[in-house]
Parts: C-alpha cells; sequence; structure tokens
C-alpha cells in the first residue's frame, strides 16, 4: 500500500458494505480504515476481518480516523442520517448506494449540503460500467440503431429476496423499502444514461402488492423522453425463479435493435446482440466492432442474413458480442475517489459519460418520486391488494 493511500471508512456492514469494503481493502492507494454499523456484531466482525477499526456511530468514527473517502451502505431509507454525519468531518468523497434516498426532501437536502461543502458524491449506479451496457450506449451514440423509438428495461428478484435476503430483518427491510425503492432506481439510472442523460417524464405507473403483506410487490412505469422516446421500467420483487435476479434490456429504433439479456431467467439464456438493416458500406458499425474489441477483449460475431427474405423483403445483419473482462463496476467508482472526479482516467477512457453523481442520483429519486404521487391516489380508491394510476 502506498504512504498517500486514502483513508476510506465503510458506514453499514451488511451484504454491500461487506462487498465493498473487501474492494477498498483489495487496493494499494486506498487504505480501509474504519468499518461503522449501528449493529456492533456487524461492524466488528468485518472489521476484524480486514483489520480496521470498527465503531457504531459514525460521528465517534470520523473524530477518530478522518476517513477522506466514506462509502455508505446503509438500507435506502437510512442514508441521509450517516450521510449528513460524514459532512461534519473533513470527508472528499461519500459513494453512496442506489437510491440517493427514498425522498425528494432528503435527497435534496443531501445534494445541497455537499456541494456547500465542495464534497464529490457518487451513487453506486455501478450497472452503466457493465461493459455490455457500455457497448449498448456506444450502440446507440453511433446512430446504429437509428432514433430511439423505445426503450424496455426489466429488472425482477426472486420472491426470497423480499422474504429472506436480509435473514431475521428481511420483512422490516422489505416493509420499508419496495421494488420502487430498491429495483427500479437502476432503471431510472440507466434510461437517463443510455438515452444520453435526458430527464424521463412519467406518463403512468402501476403496482400490485397481493404477494407480500407489507409492500408493493411490483411496479411499472411508463413515461418518454423530451426527443418521444417511449420507456417502460418493471420490476417486481415476487417472481419463482431460477435466478435471484433477472435483467433484461431492449432498446429498438428507426434502424435496429440492442437485446442485452444481462441476468437471465428460465428458459432465457444471457447475450447481447444488435439487429441492424444492413449499410454498404457501414463504417459507424466497423468503428463500433472494432471499439468493442478493443477495449473488452471481446469476440464479435457477424452475421448477415444471406439473401433478402423474399416473404420478409428485409436482410439484416447481427452482432453478437461474446464474454467480455473488464474490471467491477464499483473499481470505477473507486479509482474515482482515489483521483477525486466523476471522469477518472480508466472511466474516461470508454468515453461513456461521467459516473453516476449526486445530481444525477437527485434526479433519478425525481422520477420514482413522480411515480409514486401516480400511486398513491388510487390506492385508497382500490383498496390496499391493487393500486394503478394513469397519469
Ligand atoms: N448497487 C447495487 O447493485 C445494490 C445491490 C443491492 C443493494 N444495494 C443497496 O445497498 C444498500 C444496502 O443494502 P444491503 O443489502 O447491504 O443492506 P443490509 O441490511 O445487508 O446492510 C445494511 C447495514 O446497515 C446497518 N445500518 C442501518 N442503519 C445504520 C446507521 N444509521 N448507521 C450505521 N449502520 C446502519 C445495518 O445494521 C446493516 O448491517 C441499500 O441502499 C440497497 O438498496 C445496492
Amino acid at each position: 500500500m502506498s504512504g498517500d493511500a486514502k483513508r476510506v471508512m465503510v458506514v453499514g456492514a451488511g451484504i454491500m458494505g461487506g462487498m465493498h469494503a473487501r474492494a477498498v481493502a483489495s487496493r494499494g492507494d486506498l487504505r480501509l480504515v474504519a468499518v461503522v454499523d449501528s449493529l456492533p456484531g456487524a461492524a466488528e466482525a468485518l472489521a476484524g476481518r480486514l483489520g480496521a477499526a470498527w465503531y457504531t456511530d459514525v460521528g465517534d468514527a470520523i473524530d477518530a480516523q478522518r476517513p477522506q473517502v466514506v462509502v455508505l451502505a446503509t438500507p435506502d431509507w437510512a442514508h441521509r442520517g450517516p450521510f449528513e454525519a460524514c459532512l461534519r468531518g473533513d470527508v472528499e468523497t461519500i459513494i453512496v448506494e442506489k437510491p440517493l434516498a427514498t425522498t425528494v426532501e432528503d435527497a435534496e437536502a443531501m445534494v445541497r449540503a455537499a456541494a456547500s461543502k465542495g464534497v464529490m458524491v457518487l451513487v453506486n449506479y455501478s450497472n452503466r460500467c457493465d461493459p455490455l451496457l457500455v457497448a449498448t450506449r456506444w450502440a446507440v451514440e453511433a446512430g446504429l440503431v437509428g432514433d430511439p423509438v423505445y426503450l424496455d428495461l426489466r429488472l425482477d428478484d426472486d420472491v426470497s429476496v423480499p422474504r429472506g435476503l436480509w435473514g431475521g430483518r428481511s420483512r422490516e427491510w422489505a416493509a420499508r423499502s419496495s421494488p420502487l425503492h430498491f429495483l427500479l432506481p437502476h432503471l431510472v439510472d440507466l434510461a437517463a444514461w443510455l438515452l444520453g442523460g435526458v430527464r424521463l417524464h412519467v406518463r403512468a405507473a402501476s403496482a400490485t402488492s397481493r404477494v407480500l403483506p407489507d409492500s408493493l410487490d411490483l411496479v411499472e412505469i411508463l413515461g418518454s423522453t423530451p426527443a418521444g422516446t417511449a420507456v417502460r421500467l418493471k420490476s417486481e420483487w415476487v417472481r419463482h425463479s431460477s435466478s435471484l435476479v433477472e435483467f433484461d434490456i431492449s432498446i429498438t429504433g428507426s434502424r435496429g435493435t440492442v437485446v442485452y439479456r444481462k441476468l437471465s431467467g428460465p428458459l432465457a439464456q444471457p447475450g447481447w446482440c444488435l439487429v441492424v438493416e444492413p449499410s454498404e458500406p457501414d463504417p459507424a458499425l466497423d468503428a463500433f466492432i472494432q471499439r468493442v474489441v478493443a477495449n473488452w477483449r471481446a469476440s464479435v460475431c457477424v452475421s448477415r442474413s444471406s439473401r433478402t427474405d423474399p416473404d420478409r423483403r428485409m436482410s439484416w445483419v447481427q452482432v453478437a458480442i461474446g464474454p467480455t473482462s473488464g474490471p467491477p463496476g464499483f473499481a470505477y467508482l473507486l479509482d474515482a475517489a482515489v483521483e477525486r472526479t466523476p471522469v477518472p482516467a480508466r472511466w474516461k477512457a470508454l468515453g461513456a459519460g461521467p459516473l453516476p453523481t449526486g445530481e444525477e442520483a437527485l434526479a433519478c429519486v425525481r422520477v420514482l418520486a413522480e411515480a409514486g404521487r401516480l400511486l398513491r391516489p388510487a390506492a385508497g380508491r382500490e383498496g390496499p391488494a391493487r393500486r394503478e394510476a394513469e397519469g
């Protein structure tokens, strides 16, 4: 470890905090100095494994350890308190788990307070760093799908998540969160980022709550961008699946479609492919393929329809990308903390915009609040079993 390694504290020693603490401890340019958790046993166990000090209070840890970087991984509804406690120290960077907050009021207060102290805030929407999602953004940017017409994102969890992921705390966890806070934020962030940073207008939102006693089961949002791209975002956590998580991405434009099955469920294989109308020559497609191969050391398979199908009167080019290799997404956020910029060198080289900032995560909270408002009035009308609203 280098002598000027930045001092890092992890708050929340649960599932994500444990992963983040191990990622920090594995780097030479960062030093894990403290782990904080309101459950003393959790903080002590994680800190002990990684040679850090442990605390149950963020303020005490800040005073004693003077961290420059804080990674905040408390539950969805418990981000603001520890975040504001961090701002009372000399912290340079706070990396917060998604969602930034569950209310616009909390998110605004957090972003405002951090800006007034010059603290950089990044939010762990690290799907942006997934090589095949970066490739999807490149394909859209290069005009390979043409004008984007429809973006369809689906992120679902198996019902074992709300029922048991957090052990004895699962029922409280699920009751204080929902797919609106736990899953959909990923999709709202991706929709904006894939389409070049646009703000999504929510047109309709619907939800059901028939399976879980205290939480919504699923939420679906229909929206559009200022350029007229239709967007559907859907998340449930009551699926009975052979996979813990299912994640499908597809975007259709005037010239082609990208389909990316990131995490597949029953009867589906993971994979990425682009299908476009052919054009000869096609320098944009050639440049895209070269970029994928150069950056992700991936194999790219290009197949073309051998002749125009006489019935369908069309031909196509299909580009499939094989397995990719790249650093885990969270590593780019740690790079950002080391270099003190939301566009650290390794990430900048990919040309995929900034890493997810506090401002962008605030915009995401606003979109989710818009969806939440559409759900609320209908709940009274239709009772707790089903909530649906059209905007
Ligand atoms: N980026 C992703 O892909 C991803 C995936 C899963 C979860 N998450 C997010 O990560 C966050 C944490 O989720 P998790 O599954 O690790 O939760 P968890 O319940 O496993 O861990 C949270 C820990 O925070 C502690 N805690 C609660 N309030 C605290 C406080 N005020 N001060 C200190 N410690 C406190 C709890 O005791 C618990 O140990 C959530 O916001 C969740 O949505 C992100």
